[in-house]
């Protein structure tokens, strides 16, 4: 069910969840002023309480209500990245940010997005929790429609669009004096790094990840995708300015030079082999490990484990 941005800011201020478009992936929100509505996004998704929510804000002024102490270089990664891609964790004031948004954690992921119809909602209704606009475990929703396949009616949306980025936010967490890369996502690490002045390292044990979300599958289509490999057939995910001959079906991600577009189809596509009943992909992983492609990667193999 489609809705407008001004049903949405009052089924959100009387305690209801809707999707809302981002300009990464739809978000599914709820306002942090109604732990029911917070109850409710965790059982539509089927997430695990133990993973946290990311607080979305429409007006940095707003910060300094649910946030402790800033860590360094806060400011120069707000200014240069906010409104836009960048999720922060910053040490919460755990008696304004319920403790369900947190996971009981001590901090809170904050981001401000960028989407012009999320904004007109934001400020009117404050700060929202929105995590993936997806069912728990699948790949995001990065069109209404998306919305609309994994929840029918049991979530409302308001179609801003398909997502420009089609991936979720980038996650920094400050420790040991340093920004590290919590989860890769749609600002490319070489961004970062020219804002920050040094390149944060990217935190990858998969056993002791720094956001909890990370110990769940992800991103995963019902098919088993594997790497490609040209000495069998069958469906394939791969790039329009290549040739897969003996290939069943191709399933095209964009241009081989184009890490935009490829992140930006990226989700649709893995949906579209559901909506396909592929029952096995394989996808050609000959791309760079550079910027958005290093994003790109990691959402595969996430979705292939
Ligand atoms: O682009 C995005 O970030 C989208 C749009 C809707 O804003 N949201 C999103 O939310 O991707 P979600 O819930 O699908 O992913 C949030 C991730 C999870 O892995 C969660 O564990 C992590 O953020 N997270 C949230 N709060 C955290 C915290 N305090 N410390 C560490 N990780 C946190
Ligand atoms: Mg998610």
């Amino acid at each position: 069910m489609r809705i407008k941005p001004e049903q949405a800011i009052h089924e959100l201020q009387s305690g209801g969840i809707v999707a809302l478009p981002t300009e990464t992936v739809y978000g599914l929100a709820a306002s942090i002023h109604h732990p029911e509505a917070i109850q409710k996004v965790f059982a539509v998704k089927g997430r695990p309480s133990d993973n946290p929510l990311i607080v979305h804000i429409s007006d940095l002024a707003q910060l300094n209500d649910y946030v402790k102490q800033l860590p360094p270089a806060f400011e120069k990664l707000a200014q240069a990245f906010w409104p836009g891609s960048l999720s922060l964790v910053l040490e919460a004031d755990t008696k304004v940010i319920p403790d369900i948004v947190r996971a009981g954690l001590p901090t809170v992921a904050i981001r401000v997005p960028s989407h012009p119809l999320t904004l007109e909602v934001l400020a009117k209704t404050g700060p929202l929790v929105m995590p993936s606009a997806n069912l728990s475990g699948k790949p995001s929703a990065t069109a209404a429609q998306h919305v609309v396949d994994d929840f029918g009616d049991a979530v409302p949306v308001v179609d801003g669009g398909e997502c420009v980025q089609g991936v979720e936010s980038t996650i920094l967490i400050y420790r040991n004096n340093r920004w590290v890369v919590a989860r890769q996502g749609a600002i490319r690490i070489e961004a970062l790094e020219e804002v920050l002045g040094y390149r944060p390292e990217l935190h990858t044990n998969p056993d002791k990840p720094l956001c909890p979300g990370q110990l769940y599958r992800h991103y995963a289509p019902q098919a088993t995708l594997t790497e490609l490999d040209r000495e069998k057939s069958g469906a394939v995910v791969g790039f329009s300015d290549r040739e897969y001959p003996w290939a069943s079906k191709v399933y095209l991600l964009g241009k081989s030079s184009d890490p935009e577009v490829v992140a930006h189809r990226l989700y649709d596509v893995l949906r579209q082999l559901d909506k396909d009943q592929v029952s096995a992909a394989m996808v050609d992983m000959d791309f760079p490990e550079t910027g958005l492609w290093r994003t790109i990667r990691e959402r595969i193999l996430k979705a292939a484990s």
